[in-house]
């Protein structure tokens, strides 16, 4: 598969992540989501969820604290309404889904594949309190990590073959290879390497916490994944916040970046760090044609 997900279905390198672009309609008035290298759904679970009591988000020193506790219409909702509309924007729309058992899983990627528009399916198998929500317990131990396969060769069986899968992890550099050696096996097109780390509300609750600290960590993970698995497409995600950020990511090895609470910060921030790569690749492009040019005339 190689990297068919970086050169096929998304144009640029530069997607909103999971849950930081609303149902797109909210983002949609700063900027054309069809110019983002990808749109990432909120997670979307078979039935709606109401979410956790607020407060939902709370600014911290380190980044951003949030227990949003995935609220979502549900799939039958989501298929009739937020889909249609961000395909009928123009956007790569890549759904991300999580389950409360592989059976779940099944049935959501096999509805979601069987959706005209949809660019890939994205797996969440990373949230930082999975049980807090009754999703399936993805961590290890080892049988755990087995689920998370399971998971994704369930997904991968259910989909349409043009329809890539990503597995998104948990950025644990130690570990982080391994499991995407397994992940890789069972079927994984790419990887989307970092979600928010487990952290506490002020209050005590449990909550992720996402933002510029996780940066280093997520770059830590893409390279390691990169070093071991070269061909296998890894997406960034943690932290990324600049133009300077996903460079630095795309140079340990991802070829694209997600941009997560940023987002919420700057609902600006993809489109801006998106038209600066672009205007990199412009610059790289004028300069070989430039060379070519010099090359010739001396020849
Ligand atoms: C308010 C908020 C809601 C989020 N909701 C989801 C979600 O529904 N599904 C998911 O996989 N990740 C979710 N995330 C995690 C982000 O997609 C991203 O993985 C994480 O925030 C790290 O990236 P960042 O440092 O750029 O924010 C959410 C993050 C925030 C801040």
């Amino acid at each position: 598969m190689g990297r068919h997900v970086a050169t096929t279905t998304h144009p640029g390198p530069v997607l909103v992540a999971a849950g930081c672009g609303g149902t797109g309609r909210e983002l949609a008035s700063y900027g054309d989501l069809s110019a983002l290298g990808g749109f990432v759904t909120r997670t979307i679970t078979l039935r709606p969820r109401p979410g956790g009591p607020q407060p939902r988000v709370v600014e911290s020193p380190s980044g951003l604290l949030h227990a949003v506790g995935l609220q979502n219409p549900g799939l039958d909702r989501f298929l009739a309404t937020e889909l249609p509309w961000l395909v009928r924007a123009g956007a790569r729309v890549v759904v991300s889904i999580a389950g409360e058992t592989v059976a779940e899983h099944a049935e959501l990627a096999r509805r979601v594949g069987q959706s005209p528009g949809v660019a890939a399916l994205e797996v969440d198998l990373a949230e930082p309190d999975p049980t807090d929500w009754g999703l399936v317990e993805t961590r290890e131990p080892m049988a755990s990590g087995l689920v998370a396969t399971r998971i994704v060769a369930t997904c991968r069986r259910e989909l349409p073959r043009d329809v890539p899968v990503l597995a998104k992890v948990r950025l644990d550099p130690l570990r982080v290879l391994d499991q995407a050696l397994g992940l890789a096996e069972a079927g994984a097109d790419g990887l989307v390497v970092g979600h928010s780390l487990p952290a506490l509300m002020p209050d005590g609750r449990h909550a992720g916490l996402s933002g510029p600290s996780l940066f280093a960590v997520a770059r830590r993970c893409v390279a390691e994944v990169h070093a071991g698995l070269p061909t296998l497409p890894v997406i960034g995600c943690g932290g990324v916040a600049t133009a300077e950020d996903a460079r630095a990511m795309l140079a340990a090895g991802a070829v694209s970046v997600q941009v997560g609470s940023a987002m919420l910060t700057d609902p600006t921030t993809a489109h801006r760090i998106s038209a600066e790569l672009a205007a990199d690749a412009a610059a790289a492009a004028e300069s070989t044609g430039a060379g070519t040019r010099v090359g010739e005339a001396l020849a």
